[in-house]
Parts: C-alpha cells; structure tokens; sequence
C-alpha cells in the first residue's frame, strides 16, 4: 500500500507561494514563518513566467535559483510549476494569434491569465521551451520534488473557438469517425437538414443565434478536453527530455459540477491525481461539498492517496459574498481531505497579496499578518498534519457503495433544450452522497469505467449519458450480488447524445424492468407526495412497469396513483429505479431503505454534523472524526487520539468543532 509520488514524508503541507510579488528581505521572513507553521513543500513559479522569460528567450532565473536555495536550506521542499498558466505581456503584445477566441468569435485581449489557445502551435513552441529551460535548470535539484504543469487547465481556456481549432476539431473528428458519413450519422443531421459533405465544412459550434446539434456539443467538449490533454503532455514531454525524474502533475477541479475536462481520461497521465478545492460559503453543509470532491478525487486515483493542491484558508475573493472561514473550519476541511485520502494538504497561497486582481484572498499569512485567527490556525494545523504523519501512503478503508459520476455525461445534459432546463442533474450525485455519509457508509464516488466488483451498493444517480458497457457493467454488478439503484435521468442517451429508442431511462430499462413513457418535470414551486410518505420535487414521470415489483406510487399531483419506485430482483442482487425527485428527508429514508436491501451497516460512528472516515494500512487503522455541529458530540472509539494524544477507552469526546483522529486498537 505504499506509494511514491510523495514529495516529502508524511503528510504534505504549505501552498503556492509567489515571492517574486515580495521584496527580498520578506522572503527570509516567509522562510522563518514557514518553520514555524510546520511548513514541508511550496508551490512555485505558478505565474512567473514574465519575471523568469523577460523578453522573448531572455531569461532572468538567477532570482528562482535563490528562492530555490533559500528553501531548501530551511528544509522546505519545493513544487516547481512551468509557469504556462500566466503568458508574459510581450508573448501576448508579439503574437496576439494565441489568444483565444470566444464562442461569438471575438478573440480575448492581454491581461488575464490562461489565456492561450489549447491548440495553437505558436503558444505549444514558447510552453514547451519554458518548460525545457525550467527542465533543464532544475531537474536534480533536490529541493524540487515534485513538478506542476500549468495551472487548472481549462480554467480559463476550456474551449478556443479560432480557425486553428476548427482545424484541430477537424482532425480530430476525421481521426474518431474516419468517415464523415459515420459523423452524420452519429450527430443524427439529417435533422435540419444540416448533413456535411467532408469534414472540411465542420467548424467549432461557433454562436448560431439558435441551438445546436448535441452530438457537435457533445464532440467539441470532448476535443477540447483533448487539445487540453494534448497540451498537458507536451509540457510532461518537455519537462521528461529535460532531465526531470520527480513525479509530474497538474492541479484539477474536481467538484460537484462536471469538471472542465474529462479527467478520467487524463488520470492515466498523472503521477499523482492533485485537486484543486473550494468550499462555497453561501452552503449550508459545504462539508459534504468537500466531501464529495474529495471521494471523486479519490476515485479518479483509483483508490490511492492523492494531493490536496489547493484549497483556501479563509474567504476567496470570486463568489458572491465572500464570508470568512468559521473558527476551526480551516483545520477541518484539510483534515476532511486526508480522511478521504489526501496526503497532504497545501493552500492558495502563502501570503495575502496586496496588489493584483487577488489581493482579496485569504492566505495563510494574511494581510494583518501573524496576530491573526488565520495564522494561530494554520500553525495549529501544521502541528496536527506533523503528529498524524503516520497515515501517509495509508488508503480509506472499504467503500460499501459507488456513485457513479462522469464529467461527459455532465456536459451532455447541459447542452441545448432539455425537458427541465437549468436543472442541475449533478446535484442527485451530491445528494446520494451526502444522505450516505450522514448514515456512516463510507462511498467512492467512480468513473463509469471503474470496476464495480466488491461494493454492495452501486448508485448510478442522474447519469443521463451511459455507453452499453456501462449499462452492462453495471447489470453484472446487480447480477453478482449488488443492490443498483438507478435515479431519474440515468441512461438516457448514448455516447454520440442520441435517445435510446424504447422509453426511459433506455440503457437501464431492461435491468430495472421498468420504463417511462413521458417525462412530467413538476413547476418551480410544486411538490407531490408518495403513498410511501415522501416527497418529490422538480421531477416525476409516468412509468410502466413490466417485470419489477412498485414499491412506491404517487400519490398526489399529475401522477397520483401511477408507479414512482420499483424493486427487481436480478441474478443475486436487486435493481431499483426511482423516477421522482426526492426532496432531502424523504431520500434519507430511501437510502436507509436501499441499505436494508443491501444488507449495509454503517461502517464508522454516526452522530449529527459528525464527518467519520477511515484510513487503513497494512498495520493500522486511523478514524477520521470531524464534528461540524455547534454541539459537542459522544462517539464509539478506542485507540489513540493523536491530535491531543490521549487515550480513548470505548469512547470520546468531541467538543464543537473538534477534531480526533483516533489510531486504532
Ligand atoms: C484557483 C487557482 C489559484 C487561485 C485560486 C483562488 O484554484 O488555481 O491560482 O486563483 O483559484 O481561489
């Protein structure tokens, strides 16, 4: 169970740290900061490329090979990034074609930050030399242990609608489907009559004023994660050719929503799955937020330990209303991704910024400085990463459930007229999570592809696109023993976004018995009962059930009277299809129902607020347990606390807010 991306031992801490922002004599402050607070690894050189290239193949990296050596000099590992996310002025100014172009084919000015075409062949020569130079300079340095591609790809560059990406997207198409007879007939256009004669009539889904094809959308997206990935390895290239050796990464953003790119696809490629995570203050339970990008983070890692690369100590500066952290919260989101798999925990960033559009984000030094609930918090956790470095290179123990999540399915959903649009299908995803962890089943939230053998639970909630090895998948699992619980909107399409013929949810209908002829999504402020007590908002459909016992009907509103909820016994195990939109409590009891069928108990202690994980190795076993709630909380455990290191004898103790992670007896 050991791994070997790790940079450092144990546990790693720190964040993105831009000294180039700072005089020199602040950098000797960071350093003795940096010690105190238990400091191990610092992300650099994220957004320096105009101070290290300062013209066009003149370079100035006397100050980062100064930076480097101060680091390691106080024992500070070092994430070197190229700095790609964040093109100098002058590459801009000298050669304005690699900005992108948006979807009204208006091309974007200088002066914001990833803003390249993913495709352009200009921008791939200058990201690759930088990367080369950075290679080259630094590979056997033995402070820089892990290296950084770019920045959250496709944060800001997701797609480039420019003529050198039509052509791309070309190629790309012509490279999928051969034919363009087989692309006509993927995308289905004979629709509008819109057939091509050759892939070079194909161009990106440029604004048409009305919707488009789906299958186009559908292909666009995915080509755009591709020229994306495209790029990501050419850097990898760049960096392996120049010598380097460390593991190679790129921070993702993983969440709740689809993700800019097709990160399954992109895991095989990345020495270690890092995530990029924040909390929405405006979120009432924006722990199981985390949670759930945490297990999905976990789940494209198949299952090993991965890297919290970002998340915030305090406010972001880019929602709405920008609330500082709660007292304690900063402690309990990183140690919530380490139960569910982290093995280390780094901010953005070390030190507030005073000038530059994000001098209003939070850091671990603040604008006020070290007299400050921030910092006596990050010191805290620094002192709590250290005494529980033991759980490094440990995996979260025995998931009971899958959720299934895929990001193409997301975008899918989202593009063109849909029956209820706007509706945030991945919601259902969040919301299965969050009733399991709220009943103590540990979940791993996996791509469709993952294997399904060895959970009892598999939760394919909202998954409108699935492949027939999905649907087949997934059959199998239920055949062998699992109990499958298909939602609403699940199977709907196929890969190209075609409707399956046959009702719905098609690629799922035959295993759950069950279809529906009609979708009728419910108005804004409607709500219907279930004969089963439930309630259902936003969605209900009038289902017909041909080989699976109706354990709910409707009871109330269009439907009254017509099946909601179906049970079929297949192979060994059972499938479920429930087709309304259950409100919060009511899907609680589904769950607890579900489980009962599954024969699943809860696997950590369960209490109000309380989050409980735990990570095994081959010799130990450590129980997470974050108390969110105001109260204190009484839970079973035995072993030792080492956050306080103190005995727990059958139980413990958390106080509100409080954290233990107990090694186990
Ligand atoms: C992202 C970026 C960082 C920073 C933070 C702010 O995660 O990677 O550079 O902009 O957002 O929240």
């Amino acid at each position: 169970m050991t791994t070997t991306w790790q940079p450092v031992p144990g546990l790693a801490f720190g964040g993105d740290y831009n000294p180039e922002q700072w005089p020199r004599e602040t950098w000797d402050d960071d350093v003795r900061l940096m010690r105190e607070a238990g400091v191990s690894i610092v992300t650099l050189g994220v957004f320096s490329w105009g101070l290290l290239e300062v013209a066009d193949d003149a370079w100035d990296l006397g100050w980062l090979d100064e930076v480097i050596d101060l680091l390691h000099a106080n024992g500070i590992a070092v994430d070197l990034a190229t700095p790609t996310a964040s093109p100098p002025i002058w590459l801009h100014h000298d050669h304005p074609e690699i900005l992108p172009v948006n979807r009204s084919g208006l091309r974007y000015h200088q002066g914001g930050r990833l803003q390249w075409c993913p495709s352009s062949p200009v921008f791939r020569d200058y990201a690759t030399r930088v990367a080369t130079v950075l290679g080259r300079r630094y590979a056997t340095h033995p402070a820089v242990r892990l290296w950084h591609v770019s920045n959250e790809l496709g944060g800001g560059n997701r797609h480039c609608y420019c003529e050198v990406s039509s052509e791309h997207f070309r190629r790309w198409l012509e490279q999928r489907y051969g034919t363009v007879a087989a692309l006509n007939d993927a995308w289905g256009t004979a629709f509008w009559g819109h057939r091509y004669a050759s892939f070079d009539q194909v161009i990106c889904p440029l604004d048409s004023e009305t919707t488009q094809n789906p299958g186009l959308l559908l292909d666009f997206d995915r080509f755009s994660s591709d020229a994306l990935l495209e790029h990501f390895l050419a850097e990898k290239t760049a960096l392996r050719e120049a010598g380097v050796t460390a593991p190679i990464t790129t921070n993702l953003m993983v969440g709740v929503r689809p993700s800019v790119a097709d990160y399954a696809s992109w895991a095989p490629h990345l020495d270690v799955i890092a995530n990029d995570h924040y909390t929405i203050a405006a979120d009432p339970r924006r722990e199981r937020d985390l949670g759930y990008a945490a297990d999905r983070s976990r789940g494209l890692a198949s299952g090993q330990p991965w890297l919290l690369m970002e998340h915030s100590p305090g406010a972001v500066n880019w929602q709405p209303r920008n609330r500082a952290k709660a007292p304690g919260e900063l402690v309990r989101n990183s140690l919530a991704h380490i139960a569910r798999g982290a093995d280390g925990a780094l901010f953005f960033q070390w030190r507030a910024s005073l000038a530059g559009a994000e001098q209003w984000h939070s850091a671990m030094v603040p604008h006020a400085g070290t007299r400050t609930r921030i910092w006596r918090e990050v010191c805290e956790l620094g002192g709590i990463l250290q005494r529980i470095g033991e759980v490094a290179g440990s995996v979260v123990a025995g998931a009971q459930a899958a959720i299934l999540a895929d990001d193409v399915s997301g975008w899918a959903w989202g593009h063109g007229q849909k029956p209820l649009n706007g509706f945030p299908l991945h919601s259902l995803a969040r919301a299965w999570s969050e009733a399991l962890t709220d009943r103590g089943v540990t979940s791993d939230v996996v791509p469709p592809e993952a294997p399904l053998s060895g959970y009892r639970l598999v939760v394919v909630p909202g998954l409108y696109l699935a492949s027939d090895a999905t649907a087949e998948a997934v059959a199998e699992a239920a055949r062998g023993g699992a109990t499958v619980l298909v939602t609403h909107l699940s199977g709907v399409v196929d890969e190209h976004s075609r409707v399956r013929e046959g009702g719905y949810p098609g690629a799922f209908r035959d295993l759950v018995g069950a279809f529906a002829e009609e979708y009728l999504p419910l108005q804004a402020d409607e709500r219907v009962s279930l004969d089963t007590g439930w309630t259902a908002t936003d969605w209900t459909e009038s289902l017909v059930v041909t080989d699976a016992e109706v354990v709910g009907r409707y009871e109330s509103g269009p439907l009254a009277g017509s099946p909601a909820l179906t049970r079929r016994e297949v192979g060994t195990g059972t499938a479920w299809y429930c087709s309304a939109g259950l409100e919060a409590d009511s899907l609680d009891r589904l769950v607890a129902t579900v489980l009962t069928d599954a024969g699943i108990a809860p696997d950590v202690p369960v209490a109000p607020g309380l989050e409980a994980v735990r990570r095994i190795s081959d010799d130990h076993a450590w129980l997470f347990l974050l108390n969110h709630s105001t109260d204190p909380v009484t839970v079973d455990a035995t072993g030792q606390d080492l956050v306080t290191a103190t005995g727990a004898t059958g139980h413990i103790t958390l106080a509100a807010g409080g954290v233990a992670v107990v090694r186990e007896r």
